[in-house]
């Protein structure tokens, strides 16, 4: 880090989300995704499923070990209520051979919240998860010092927010960016199967000066998590990104600076960078931010890069009860354009939004991640709330508990299909729930037109 915190602030772009920018948030649509019908099967019935990432090999492409993709999700029981599975998540991996079938192969680390919560744990020191529960991640199959083409020589790097601390007997909210590496991958026929040891570190806490820590912050949800492993095809710069927040120790005098009220600073979601000079998966420095939604919202959840005709897309996750007083926007996935990994962003279309839930389902799907398909973004997230005529996420709450389960999805949902163009983005069509294609496998065209068009009946 540089030596005096402050002046590396101002030598570097920090690209802003404005309350300007943001206070044009509408659907459109360019931005609208069809609504969500429960899957005739979900991924898992014994499990709730939602914040879900693919495993990537060390270029950003979707890994492939003997014929199998794989990803890795975060699950709770299904009796469990869905509101309560934040406090128990446990991640799990499932694979496939198609993109289309997701077999289950359990709980991906020795030790799950689920077997701690019921009191068997057996091993101690650090070849079990840190936390008291493990949040949203990214997975890094890193062949660097490898055989080629064999992929026995892969090394697996599982990055998680470590939430609470192990030994806590009540939940906190501590958040801290850990890794879990050293495990093994192993195929046959009937499918594949990861297994430890691993060896689990905390990569990285928050600075207090770049990035807030839970005893400075004001905000309503306080974050630091989500790591996401990038290495940029430019420079081959090795980084990672997560979803924080920035201190503003004094709002009445930054208002100004961040153009905005000073209560409205109480929100200050940003999105925060490490690098890794050496290239080394598990050791990390971190630098400011490469955006700040300071005035503007509180989380900027799950970003993440996806490079496409040399141009750097940024894509997040917010809420809509996230956004600072005075501005409206929605449960969307929200992006930036860039030339260069360190900006300077602007927001897609104008305001940010990229694809979000219709007016009358407006929470059904949540946690959207983006990769390319050829020309094409695929956006891939949970199915959330549905059929709540109204509803929101507060009253879902004070519903009977059976009621709360039927209209929670608790799977993945339908794929979103986004065409780029330069700072545009637009919905072309949908696939089915939890269909996650390559690039190189055609999409069905049964699918493949939105809202009529050549290709073949509406979704
Ligand atoms: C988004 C999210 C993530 C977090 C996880 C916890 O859905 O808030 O930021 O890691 O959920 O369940």
């Amino acid at each position: 880090m540089h030596d005096d915190p402050q002046s590396a602030r101002e030598e570097r772009t920090i690209s802003r989300w404005t309350r300007s920018q943001a206070a044009a948030i509408r659907r459109s649509e360019e931005t609208l995704a069809p609504v969500v019908y429960p899957p005739a099967e979900d991924i898992d019935p014994d499990v709730h499923v939602w914040d879900t990432w693919l495993l990537r090999n060390r270029d950003g492409t979707i890994a492939e070990i003997d014929g199998y993709r794989v990803i890795f999700s975060l699950t709770a029981p299904a009796d469990l209520l869905p509101g309560k599975r934040h406090d128990v998540a446990t991640i799990r991996y499932f694979y496939s051979r198609d993109g289309r079938e997701w077999t289950c192969g359990g709980p991906v680390f020795e030790e799950s919240a689920e077997q701690r919560s019921a009191g068997s744990r057996t091993e101690s020191g650090d070849s079990v998860p840190f936390g008291s529960r493990q949040w949203a991640g990214s997975a890094l199959y890193d062949r660097r010092g490898g055989v080629a083409d064999d992929d026995e020589d892969g090394q697996l790097y599982l990055y998680y927010t470590a939430s609470g601390t192990r030994d806590e007997t009540d939940l906190t909210y501590t958040q801290r960016l850990a890794v879990g590496s050293g495990g093994t991958i192993e195929t046959d026929d009937d499918g594949l199967e990861i297994s430890g040891p691993f060896d689990h570190e905390i990569l990285l806490e928050p600075d207090g000066t770049e990035y807030e820590r839970e005893e400075q912050s004001r905000g309503m949800i306080y974050t630091f998590r989500d790591p996401w492993f990038f290495e940029d095809p430019q420079t081959g710069e090795t980084c990672l990104l997560f979803e924080a927040n920035t201190p503003v120790p004094d709002p009445e005098l930054e208002s100004d600076r961040y153009d905005a009220d000073p209560e409205h600073l109480d929100f200050n979601g940003s999105v925060g960078i490490a690098v890794s000079p050496s290239g080394d998966p598990t050791e990390w420095e971190l630098e400011s931010p490469i955006l700040e939604g300071v005035g503007t919202n509180q989380e900027l959840e799950r970003p993440h890069l996806v490079v496409q005709n040399g141009r750097y897309y940024l894509f997040l996750s917010s809420h809509e009860h996230t956004f600072a007083e005075g501005l409206e926007g929605y449960d969307a996935l929200y992006g930036f354009v860039a030339d260069s990994l360190r900006g300077e962003y602007v927001p897609l279309n104008e305001s940010g939004l990229v694809l979000t839930n219709p007016e009358s389902a407006p929470f059904q799907t949540y946690s959207w991640l983006a990769y390319p398909h050829r020309e094409e973004i695929l956006v891939s997230s949970f199915f959330n709330y549905y059929d709540l005529r109204g509803l929101s996420l507060d009253d879902v709450a004070h519903l009977p508990d059976d009621e709360q389960q039927r209209r929670f999805g608790g799977t993945l949902a339908p794929t979103v299909r986004l065409g780029v163009d330069g700072t545009e983005t637009r919905v072309l069509g949908v696939l089915d729930h939890g269909h996650l294609p390559l690039p190189r496998e055609n999409l069905p065209t049964l699918f493949s037109s939105y809202r009529g068009g050549d290709g073949g009946g509406e979704y």
